[in-house]
């Protein structure tokens, strides 16, 4: 095999001395639910919240934005999405390792993929937050029309139609975006980071 020729480097610069050179934590915040739960929104207010008043030093990845670039080609089969969780991964590991807070916002809707990115970063430095919210809710909601266009069907495998979502079992954090606003979603992931010590209280 190729990769037996291969051999990994230690850096002397590690994420230790990353993260102190920063005065931060870093840690993986993982958002998962269905299409139209709000992920994306969450996570830029989030980002912006953790930037802004608390001077983090963050990194966001967003499925939406990824799948047109690195993962530009992988479609919506349970191995392409395997494949899309697998590589947000590693480049969440890299992001970590770098000494951000990095947050995420994919649908991930299998647990064996989320337990898989679970075990590529330190023990208890990856947070799972399900942002929860009724099917028809987010049927509803319909931001981007793809829910008509997948009923139609128009779209093979759309999660929560024709493909399936694994509610995660034991998520660090559950936000429950049909019964709280955006801003009270975040206050509540903000207020997790504070009570483990995360981040500090600005001032
Ligand atoms: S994941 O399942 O592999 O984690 P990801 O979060 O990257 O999905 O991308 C989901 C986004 O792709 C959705 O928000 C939606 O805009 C779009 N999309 C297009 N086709 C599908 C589909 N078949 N199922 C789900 N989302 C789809």
């Amino acid at each position: 095999m190729a990769e037996d020729n291969i051999f990994p480097h230690l850096h002397q610069v590690d994420q230790n001395l990353r993260s102190g050179l920063k005065n931060q934590h870093p840690v993986v915040i993982w958002l998962t639910g269905l299409s139209g739960s709000g992920k994306s929104t969450i996570a830029n207010a989030l980002e912006y919240r953790l930037a802004n008043d608390y001077r983090s030093h963050t990194y966001l990845l967003d499925g939406d934005n990824i799948r047109k670039g690195l993962n530009a080609g992988l479609g919506f089969s349970d191995e392409d999405r395997k494949e899309n969780i697998r590589r947000v991964g590693e480049v969440s590991k890299i992001l970590y390792n770098a000494g951000l807070i990095v947050i995420t916002a994919f649908i991930s809707p299998f647990r064996a993929d989320r337990e898989m990115v679970r075990g590529m970063i330190e023990p208890g430095a990856f947070w799972e937050v399900f942002v929860s919210c009724p099917l028809e809710v987010c049927m509803q909601r319909d931001p981007k029309g793809l829910y008509r266009k997948a009923l139609k069907g128009e779209i093979s495998e759309f999660t929560g139609i024709t493909s399936p979502y694994e509610e995660p079992l034991a998520p660090e954090l559950q936000v429950k975006s049909d019964q709280y606003s955006v801003d009270e979603c975040v206050a509540q992931i903000i207020g997790a980071m504070l009570e483990k010590q995360i981040i500090k209280q600005p001032g």
